[in-house]
């Protein structure tokens, strides 16, 4: 009698066990942290299987916001490569006095949005607050506003030398392959950097095959679907 009884709660046990096992969403890396525990006859433990899961998973089956580390949303995550921003052409159609705003994207603009982001750091790797960085582009025409201050802006740089800000995502233009001209300034005002960030598909132009580190890195797309792209900025002394 007493053995049939632990033999009831084994198999009780093992029932239990395979239907949380299905009913958990598929996530391979959470699965692989969840460590299930042996339950032992007689001494029954409550199932770790099940609250490692309801600390990982909310209500919904997706992952947390604990789990989850948009660069945008955690920006000291960005690291510092140490390799100095290469210097590039300035073009004729930088304008003094864009406005200071965090999208560049107009009302009807047509075009694809992304959302750059990235830091400034010194040589050091230590991040530079208050550099005011300043961005132009042309349009999907290929043209550059040269009337107002349509697809130009500038950014100041918070206390990690985080910067971000939306733009569409550029279009290559006659000899020119897909860029977004950047200048960069000291709280001071004195220019400490003038240069272009490249884009995927530019790889085989002159411009990256001598300044690789001018190439776009592309992340995850954010919260709202829109494509993430990194882009640092480590200056010289
Ligand atoms: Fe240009």
């Amino acid at each position: 009698m007493k053995f049939g009884y632990v033999l009831l709660i084994v198999l009780t046990s093992v029932v239990l066990a395979s239907c949380t096992q299905t009913n958990r969403p598929s996530d391979s890396n959470q699965v692989e942290n969840i460590t299930p525990t042996t339950t032992i006859a007689g001494d029954i433990q409550p199932d770790r299987t099940e609250i490692v899961a309801s600390e990982v998973f909310d209500q919904e089956g997706s992952i947390s916001p604990t789990n989850t580390s948009s660069p945008s949303s955690q920006p000291t995550l960005i690291p510092c490569s140490g390799v100095t921003t290469s210097r590039n052409q300035e073009g004729p159609f930088y304008k003094d006095g864009s406005p200071e705003r965090d999208s560049l994207i107009e009302a009807g603009m047509p075009g694809t949005p992304i959302l750059i982001i990235g830091r400034v750091f010194d040589q050091d790797c230590n991040p530079l607050s208050g550099v005011k960085v300043d961005f132009w582009l042309a349009n999907v025409e290929g043209e550059y506003d040269n009337d107002g201050y349509t697809l130009r802006g500038h950014q100041f740089t918070d206390q990690n030398g985080f910067y971000s800000v939306e733009s569409i995502e550029p279009t290559p233009y006659t000899g020119r392959p897909s860029h977004i001209h950047v200048k960069l300034f000291a709280p001071n005002g004195i220019e400490l950097l003038t240069t272009q960030m490249y884009f995927p598909g530019s790889e085989s132009s002159a411009d990256v095959l001598n300044s690789p580190d001018l190439l776009t890195t592309y992340l995850e797309p954010d919260a709202n679907g829109r494509q993430q792209v990194l882009f640092n900025f480590i200056l010289s002394d």
